[in-house]
């Protein structure tokens, strides 16, 4: 499996931070504003009292989240300054530059950490689930968001329109076409379905759900972390 390069990840992202929001919406056909919503609601659900935002970017599901649950101490991060910068701005009221791989918290500080869009493009992804892990409560929720490719009739005219017309379209709006040709690469290798909960039960979480939204094109996993109960057996054997 090819892994992103955290170098060539962080400077695309600091060059598109300006028209990140803009291009996301055009591409995506506005759906990203219900992928977020659907995030939210499972959030709120789970009624947490302190939640981590990994890779949030320009925070646009942070922001959705402090709004629809203002009694949430939330916490967005992110290694690109850039992109956090808009964030900020955008009224993001905790940020924080950090590297996922390397999160500034102790153990068990959070009771859910969200990722979307994020998680793909990190060097490691075994590491980065292990430190989202290590920083969750036991029990606590990791819910990722993320690109799959549909496993039905969209298969096909998906594949070609993420990388026929998504580069060219994105290379109008940012300017930076060879960042959104990345984004097609990087959603081919990305671990779907199973394959993901499978990753995600060998690096800290006891269970994991896979749900696509719009017939897949991005897939939803909710997993918790072991309880301490688990832990303490696991260390015993
Ligand atoms: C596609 S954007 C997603 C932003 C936002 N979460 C959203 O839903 O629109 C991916 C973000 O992941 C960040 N990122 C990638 N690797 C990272 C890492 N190792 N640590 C922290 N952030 C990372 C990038 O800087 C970028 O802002």
């Amino acid at each position: 499996m090819r892994v992103p390069d955290a170098v060539y990840v962080k400077n695309a992202f600091a060059r598109i931070a300006d028209r990140y929001v803009l291009a996301n919406h055009v591409l995506s056909c506005g759906m990203d504003l219900w992928w977020r919503w659907l995030v939210t609601r499972i959030v709120r659900q789970s009624n947490p009292r302190n939640l981590l935002d990994v890779a949030t970017g320009t925070g646009d599901l942070a922001l959705d989240i402090q709004d629809a649950c203002p009694d949430i101490d939330i916490t967005a991060t992110d290694f690109c300054p850039e992109m956090l910068a808009h964030a900020s701005a955008r009224g993001m009221r905790k940020t924080q530059v950090a590297d996922a791989l390397a999160l500034p918290y102790p153990e068990a500080s959070f009771d859910v950490v969200t990722v979307a869009f994020g998680l793909r493009n990190m060097a490691d992804y075994p590491k980065a689930l292990r430190e989202m892990a290590r920083v969750l409560r036991p029990g606590g929720q990791l819910i990722i968001l993320d690109f799959s490719i549909p496993q039905n009739v969209l298969r096909a005219p998906y594949r070609w329109y993420l990388h026929n017309i998504l580069p060219k379209i994105a290379g109008w709006i940012t300017r930076e076409k060879d960042a959104y040709e990345y984004l097609g690469a990087s959603i081919e290798q990305f671990p779907q379905g199973d394959a993901m909960c499978q990753l995600l039960k060998e690096n800290g979480f006891h269970s994991a759900e896979a749900t696509p939204f719009t017939l897949g094109v991005v897939t939803c996993y909710v997993a918790q972390t072991n309880w301490i109960g688990d832990i303490l057996s696991q260390d015993r054997r």
